[in-house]
C-alpha cells in the first residue's frame, strides 16, 4: 500500500499588487523584482477575508468526489493564527459541513508547518487507510511597508487529501530533518507584521537544505541523478535557482544549468503570481508544477524541500501516480489567477492599513472577496464567517 496525496487545489485573493507599482512608488527598477527576486505579482487579502476563508475555499473543490465521513482528521498549518485558544480549523470544519466525528487541530512552525502536518497525515493513515486526513496550509505573508520584505508578501492557501493509494503523489518514508534555534525571521505576538534578518534567512535557508539533504542521504535516500523535479518552499521563486545552486554544488551533479533549471521552472509559474504564502508556498509550486509541467509526470519522482524560519527544514520525496491528470483542478486554477483584479498602489495601501476592531462592538466587514466563503464581521470579539 503507498500513501500520499489524494488531490490538490489552491486559493488566492481575487486582488494583487503589480510589483512595478512598488518598483515606481520606490523609484527602482521593476527588473529587481521580477527578475532580481523572480516575483511579478502578490496577492493581497481583502477586508473580508482571512486564513479561515481562504483555506474553506481551497478545500472546497477535494470534497466534491469524496465521502465527508471518511475525513478523520483536519490539520490547519498557518503562522498566520487567529485566535490564541480555538484551532482555525475548526471554522473551516464548520463551513465545509464535516461530520462531528473527526479531529481538527493548528500546527505552527512558520513555513515548514505543511510539511509536519503531511507526514503525520501518512503516518496515521497508514495505521487505518480507510480514513482520509484533510491538510490545509494558509497564510498571509505582511512585513512592514517600505523594508526589504515588503516585495515578497502574498496570501494563499493549499489543501490536500492524504489517503491510502493516492491519485496523485506517493509520499516515500525516508526524509531528511534540520532544526537549529535562528531567528532570521520570526513574528511577537504582539506584531501584524514579521521581522526579518533578510540576507541572513537565505543564508539559512541554504545551510538548512544542505544539512537536510545530507540526512536524507543517510537514512537512504535516492541520489539527486534519480530526482526530476523539485519543489522548495518559495518566499520568492527566485530563491529555488539559489537552492538549486546549492544542491548542485553538494551533490557535485553532472546536471548542467539547463537541466538544473528545466527541473525547478514549472514548479514556479504560480507562486511568481501570488507571492510567498508561508505554510503553502511549497505545495502551491507542487499545483504548479503537475498543472504546468509540458511532460507527461507519471512515475516522475519529485523532490520537496520545506523550510520554516527559526528553524526547521526537512527534504523528501515522491512518486507522480499514473493517470494524475484526469484528478488536476488545472482550470480551476486558471480561472482563479485570471479574473484578479489589479491594485492601485493607494488602494494596496488601504487593504493594508485595514484593521479588525478590537472593541467588541457589532462591526460588518464590506463585501469585497469573490471567494465561496466571506468573513462577513465581527461581534464581542467572535469571528462571523459565512458562504456567499
Ligand atoms: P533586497 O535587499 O531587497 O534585495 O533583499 P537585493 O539588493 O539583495 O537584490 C535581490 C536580487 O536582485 C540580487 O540578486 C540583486 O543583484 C538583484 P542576487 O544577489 O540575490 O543574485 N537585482 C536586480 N536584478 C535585475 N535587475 C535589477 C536588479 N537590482 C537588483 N535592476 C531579500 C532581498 C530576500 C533579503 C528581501 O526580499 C527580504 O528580506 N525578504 C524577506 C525574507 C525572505 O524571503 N527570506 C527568504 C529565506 S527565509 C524563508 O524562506 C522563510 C520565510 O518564508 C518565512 C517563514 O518561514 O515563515 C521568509
Amino acid at each position: 500500500m503507498s500513501v500520499g496525496i489524494d488531490d490538490i487545489s489552491f486559493y488566492t485573493s481575487n486582488y494583487y499588487l503589480d510589483l512595478k507599482s512598488l518598483a515606481d512608488v520606490h523609484n527602482i527598477e521593476k527588473d529587481k523584482f521580477y527578475q532580481g527576486i523572480g516575483q511579478e505579482k502578490m496577492g493581497i487579502v481583502a477586508a473580508d477575508e482571512d486564513v479561515v476563508t481562504m483555506a474553506a475555499n481551497a478545500a472546497l473543490p477535494l470534497l466534491k468526489d469524496v465521502d465527508p465521513h471518511s475525513i478523520s482528521t483536519v490539520m490547519f498549518a498557518t503562522e498566520t493564527g487567529i485566535d490564541q485558544s480555538k484551532a482555525a480549523g475548526i471554522f473551516v470544519h464548520g463551513l465545509l459541513g464535516l461530520p462531528n466525528r473527526c479531529r481538527v487541530v493548528e500546527l505552527k512552525q512558520a513555513c515548514y508547518s505543511a510539511t509536519a502536518a503531511i507526514q503525520m497525515a501518512c503516518a496515521m493513515v497508514a495505521r487505518d487507510p480507510a480514513r482520509k486526513i484533510l491538510v490545509i496550509a494558509a497564510d498571509i505573508a505582511r512585513y512592514d511597508l517600505n523594508s526589504s520584505g515588503e516585495a515578497t508578501q502574498g496570501c494563499g492557501a493549499a489543501a490536500m487529501l492524504i489517503s491510502a493509494n493516492p491519485r496523485l503523489l506517493k509520499i516515500h518514508p525516508e526524509s531528511g530533518n534540520y532544526t537549529e534555534d535562528v531567528m532570521d525571521f520570526w513574528r511577537p505576538n504582539y506584531r501584524s507584521t514579521a521581522l526579518v534578518d533578510g540576507k541572513y534567512s537565505t543564508k539559512i535557508y541554504l545551510k538548512s537544505l544542505k544539512q537536510a539533504w545530507l540526512h536524507y542521504q543517510d537514512v537512504g535516500g535516492v541520489e539527486f541523478e534519480q530526482i526530476d523535479h523539485l519543489c522548495y518552499h518559495l518566499p520568492f521563486t527566485r530563491m529555488a535557482e539559489k537552492s538549486q545552486s546549492q544542491l548542485a554544488r553538494v551533490t557535485k551533479t553532472g546536471r548542467d544549468a539547463e537541466q538544473l533549471n528545466a527541473m525547478i521552472e514549472p514548479s514556479l509559474s504560480y507562486n511568481r503570481l501570488i507571492g510567498n504564502s508561508y505554510t503553502a508556498s511549497m505545495y502551491i509550486g507542487l499545483i504548479s508544477l503537475l498543472d504546468n509541467a509540458k511532460e507527461d509526470l507519471s512515475g516522475k519522482r519529485v523532490g520537496f524541500f520545506s523550510y520554516g524560519s527559526g528553524c526547521v527544514a526537512e527534504f523528501f520525496t515522491g512518486t507522480v501516480v499514473d493517470g494524475y491528470e484526469e484528478h488536476l483542478h488545472r482550470d480551476l486554477h486558471s480561472k482563479l489567477l485570471n479574473n484578479r483584479r489589479e491594485l492601485s498602489y493607494p488602494e494596496y495601501l488601504d487593504l493594508y492599513h485595514f484593521e479588525y476592531p478590537t472593541d467588541g462592538g457589532e462591526h460588518q466587514f464590506p463585501e469585497q472577496t469573490q471567494g465561496q466563503f466571506r468573513l462577513a464581521g465581527i461581534n464581542q470579539h467572535k469571528r462571523i464567517y459565512n458562504a456567499r
